[in-house]
């Protein structure tokens, strides 16, 4: 059912890789809601060629763009203004990579120049996106950005390694920007930390099935889908959640409250 919540409104949707994406999903539900906007992933996702799909799915203009690449970030929002034909009403950040995770290495023995890597792609990529459209004036009074993270940024996962410390610094990096953007320009940014969901980046942790398993056993609701997240994210692109800024707002079928579930204890009787 849509609502025409986003009418009028232009935007920037990073990360749709393949139809499992949460972005993907964020993409068609936005576009159901009546928004335009580009669709941006690094040149090497391009290679994949299923964003085309999406594209033409969501009648969007496709400008492949580094988020790591300030320069890349600078023609992405002045050819997205100069296409959508004006400034930006909501971004979603949907990016994360971590070479540690892919290549299953420990916590304890992390390899600094991955580790690098991953705080580049997955967080200060945020802040260079945030930061450019600053700098550029991209951003429309009240326009909302929102990126994704995970519950590993409070707590301890051992198989979320180095994305634990990264998702942290993001979730620091939408309160502080938060801070300094509103002031400025009313521009509000906040996180969702997200279920567990099968997607590409999911998918790459060790273990994420039965993990998967865990953190749907313990949810009252059962793990947010994409799907779900897409609906969550479309509401804070929405001018319903003006006043949303600067929090980590939790979307996992209430995971994060609870201690333990009847079902958990039950699998431990067994
Ligand atoms: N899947 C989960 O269980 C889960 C849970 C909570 C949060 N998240 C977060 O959701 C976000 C989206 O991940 P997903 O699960 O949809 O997986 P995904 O693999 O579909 O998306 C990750 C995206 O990041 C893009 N990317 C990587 N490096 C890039 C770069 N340098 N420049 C631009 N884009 C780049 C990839 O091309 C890909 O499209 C990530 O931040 C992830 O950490 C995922």
């Amino acid at each position: 059912m849509a609502f025409n919540l986003l009418k009028g409104k232009r935007g920037i949707i990073t990360g749709a890789l393949d139809e499992n994406s949460i972005a993907w999903k964020v993409a068609l539900r936005a576009h159901e809601e009546g928004a335009t906007f580009v669709l941006t992933n690094a040149p090497i996702a391009m290679r994949l060629g299923e964003i085309n799909k999406l594209a033409e799915a969501t009648n969007s203009k496709i400008i492949p763009a580094d988020a790591t690449s300030v320069e890349d970030l600078t023609k992405l929002y002045t050819e997205s203004m100069e296409h959508l034909g004006g400034k930006i009403d909501f971004v979603l950040h949907s990016i994360g990579m971590s070479v540690n995770i892919r290549k299953n290495i420990p916590y304890t023995e992390l390899n600094y120049e991955f580790y690098q890597k991953g705080i580049d792609v997955s967080a200060l990529t945020l802040h260079k996106m945030l930061a450019v459209a600053h700098k550029l004036d991209a951003l429309n009074e009240h326009a909302s950005v929102v990126a994704l993270s995970y519950i590993g940024a409070q707590r301890v996962y051992p198989f979320y390694t180095d994305m634990a410390d990264i998702k942290a610094m993001l979730e620091s990096i939408a309160r502080t920007f938060g801070y300094h953007y509103g002031k400025s320009k009313k521009v509000r940014i906040n996180t969702v930390s997200q279920s567990p969901t099968k997607t590409t980046a999911g998918g790459g942790i060790k273990g994420f099935t039965d993990f998967y398993d865990f953190a749907q056993m313990q949810s009252p609701l059962g793990n947010a889908s994409a799907e779900d997240c897409a609906n969550f994210c479309v509401a804070l692109f929405s001018d319903l959640t003006k006043m949303v800024t600067m929090q980590n707002l939790y979307h996992d079928g209430g995971y994060s409250t609870t201690g333990v579930s009847s079902e958990q204890l039950e699998a431990l009787q067994k």
